[in-house]
């Protein structure tokens, strides 16, 4: 890209000209939030790619997302701008072993959360995210067994708050399971004040301190309608964007990682690809492109489907 191109601006253009939406997820940069069509956490991102009447969707997060969209929507063209932008949940699950896993439990029903290959989606029989998932596992008949996958620490979360036991797939996202005990609870003598909200992708430990549990859109929506003043935010950083923008007088400080990396905070390695100058590349080469082979996107379909109708 030569270097005084206006990106935001041809962005813009290549938006109009070729008829394209820019779907992003919370956690990308700030600068790539302020020029998307729609921010949202997975569930309202999968509404918005099932209902688009755009030709092209470019979707700045992580290639399970992008995948999603291609599943829900397969005559649309779907670009990401970085295909090694990965997630540590979907790597944690690939498809022979947990088809292997699955055959062990034959009376149970797969629930897999949306953070898994197309791949995955294919041998579940239902798609849950942060913001469904305990509405969804309460809509099922109490005697039905469960397979929870790939994420261990949102199934215990589940199983604790619908007292239903569930087979588990250990899975862990990275960026939450680093979210330091310690360092947090120094945090909180420091702002006693503080109200601790937490993605239920952290571990039970930290979930136990947590006032309040929710998916990225409800954590901006309890900030936004809360009279507190003062919130420690135990999810991936780039949330506080939107939040800051909301809610500018409030004080939010972004729990603390375990490991030194450059903000001290939880950031997402795989989000962080994400850049302007990729979405522009993205937008004017249409590459790279989300194919999902047709036999896999059908049976992936139905679970993501199902999941859009229990959502309702
Ligand atoms: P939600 O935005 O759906 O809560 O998901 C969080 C996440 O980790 C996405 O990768
Ligand atoms: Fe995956 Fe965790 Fe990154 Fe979300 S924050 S994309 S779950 S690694």
């Amino acid at each position: 890209v030569a270097e005084d191109i206006d990106l935001v601006a041809e962005i813009n253009r290549l938006k109009k000209e070729k008829n394209a939406v820019i779907l992003a997820h919370y956690y990308v940069d700030g600068s790539i939030q302020d020029i998307a069509d729609y921010i949202g956490d997975s569930l309202g991102l999968s509404q918005q790619a099932a209902a688009t009447p755009a030709d092209m969707i470019v979707f700045c997060g992580v290639h399970f997302m992008g995948e999603t969209a291609k599943v829900l929507s397969p005559e649309k063209k779907v670009v990401i701008p970085d295909l090694n932008a990965g997630c540590s949940l979907a790597d944690s699950a690939p498809a022979d072993k947990f088809a292997a896993f699955k055959a062990q439990y034959p009376d149970h029903i797969v629930l897999s959360y949306i953070n898994c290959s197309a791949e995955i989606k294919a041998l579940s029989d239902i798609i849950v995210t942060s913001s469904n998932a305990l509405k969804i596992v309460e809509s099922l008949p109490k005697d039905q067994k469960i397979i929870f996958a790939p994420d261990a620490n949102l199934g215990r979360f589940v199983s604790k708050k619908t007292g239903r036991d569930m087979v588990l797939w250990d899975g862990a996202c990275i960026v939450h399971i680093d979210i330091s005990l310690e360092k947090l609870t120094k945090l909180r003598l420091q702002y006693p004040e503080a109200k601790f909200i937490a993605h239920p992708e952290c571990q039970e430990h930290i979930l136990n301190q947590a006032d309040f549990v929710g998916s990225t859109t409800a954590l901006l929506k309890y900030v936004v309608d809360s009279p507190e003043q003062t919130f420690i935010v135990g999810t991936e950083a780039g949330i506080l964007h939107k939040m800051k923008q909301a809610v500018p007088h409030k004080k939010i400080i972004p729990a603390p990682a375990s490991q030194n990396n450059t903000c001290a905070c939880s950031e997402c390695p795989y989000m962080k690809m994400n850049t302007l100058e990729k979405v522009y590349n993205a937008m004017l080469y249409e590459q790279p492109e989300i194919i999902v082979p047709e036999d896999i996107r059908v049976k992936a379909y139905e679970s993501v489907a199902r999941m859009l109708e229990l959502s309702k």
